[in-house]
């Protein structure tokens, strides 16, 4: 049996769905859903739901009972998720879990960036833990960058200087952990994900500009103004503060990686920018 935490996110959607064209019974896999409610269209497939809340540890002993292989979604939450997190390793061990497979972030244990340290202090419980694990540390999601707003507006802002970003789908991604749950031979792996290729943000808003035909250019700002800018948009203090500090992180390759590692892994190459630019335009 496989569960699938966060099953009602983006990532665990297409993770699900991955596994099914691959064909993993649906009778096998386990949709945990914090709001089970959200996953109609998932129990409409087969799959069975469970309710597993992060921060509800009574939840999850039961959630996970006969599970032989868990991937564990990072939360959404910005303030702390490895706390949380924490008790869902926590009752992997209880309940014997066979392996443990969780999305963190390139280069987890070495990487500055503030988003990292909780990838960081998850990937140690789970080790500590003894659990057979997976780590797969994606890189930025292809889908962090609102194309169709940077055309309509002429400028796509960051700090990310001339840093490459190798950038892939969250279809590449959850390919990825698809086949980390299924492949033989997976137990104490760490995969370094991220797109074939690399691209810097102003090499994007090129693209951005080619394929719709308008000017658009890449508005590099300091770290303090871009913080502000994504404040200005609404996000969170904490989000903006994160994002704005992993884009000045770029710079320093945070958001690269040429290990290969995702391409092999799906064994397929991976979104081009193009692509992506493509399917953002398209809406
Ligand atoms: N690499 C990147 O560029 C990048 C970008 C964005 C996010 N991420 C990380 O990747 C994760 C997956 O991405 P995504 O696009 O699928 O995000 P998403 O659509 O926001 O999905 C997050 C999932 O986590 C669930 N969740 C959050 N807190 C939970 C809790 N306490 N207990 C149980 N479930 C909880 C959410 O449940 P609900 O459906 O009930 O809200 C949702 O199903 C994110 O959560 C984030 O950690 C990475």
């Amino acid at each position: 049996m496989i569960a699938i935490t966060g099953a009602t996110g983006h990532l665990g959607q297409l993770t699900i769905d991955v596994l099914l064209e691959r064909g993993t019974p649906a009778s096998e896999i386990v949709a945990l859903a914090r709001n089970p409610e959200k996953a109609l269209g998932l129990a409409a497939k087969g799959v069975a739901v469970r309710l597993a809340d992060y921060t509800l540890p009574d939840t999850l002993n039961a959630a996970l009972e006969g599970i032989d292989k868990l991937l564990l979604i990072s939360s959404n939450d910005v303030v702390d998720r490895a706390t949380p997190q924490r008790n869902v390793v926590d009752a992997a061990k209880a309940v014997g879990v066979k392996s443990l497979a969780y999305t963190s972030i390139l280069r987890a244990d070495t990487a500055d960036m503030k988003m990292a340290a909780d990838h960081k202090t998850t990937e140690e419980a789970i080790r500590a833990s003894g659990v057979p694990f997976v780590f797969l540390r994606n890189g930025w999601y292809m889908e962090n960058y609102n194309v169709a707003q940077a055309a309509q507006s002429g400028t796509l802002a960051g700090s990310a200087g001339d840093g490459r970003i190798s950038a892939a789908s969250r279809a590449d991604y959850a390919a990825a952990a698809a086949a980390a749950l299924t492949l033989p031979d997976q137990d104490n792996t760490i995969y370094e994900l991220g797109g074939d290729s690399a691209f810097t943000l102003e090499e994007l808003a090129a693209e951005i500009a080619t394929q719709s035909g308008r000017p658009v250019t890449y508005q590099d700002m300091p770290e303090t103004a871009y913080f502000e800018m994504l404040k200005g948009f609404g996000l969170p203090a904490p989000l903006a503060d994160k994002l704005a500090d992993a884009d000045a992180n770029a710079q320093e390759g945070e958001l690269h990686s040429d290990s290969g590692d995702l391409g092999r892994l799906i064994g397929r190459p991976t979104t081009t920018l193009k692509e992506a630019v493509q399917a953002g335009l398209a809406g």
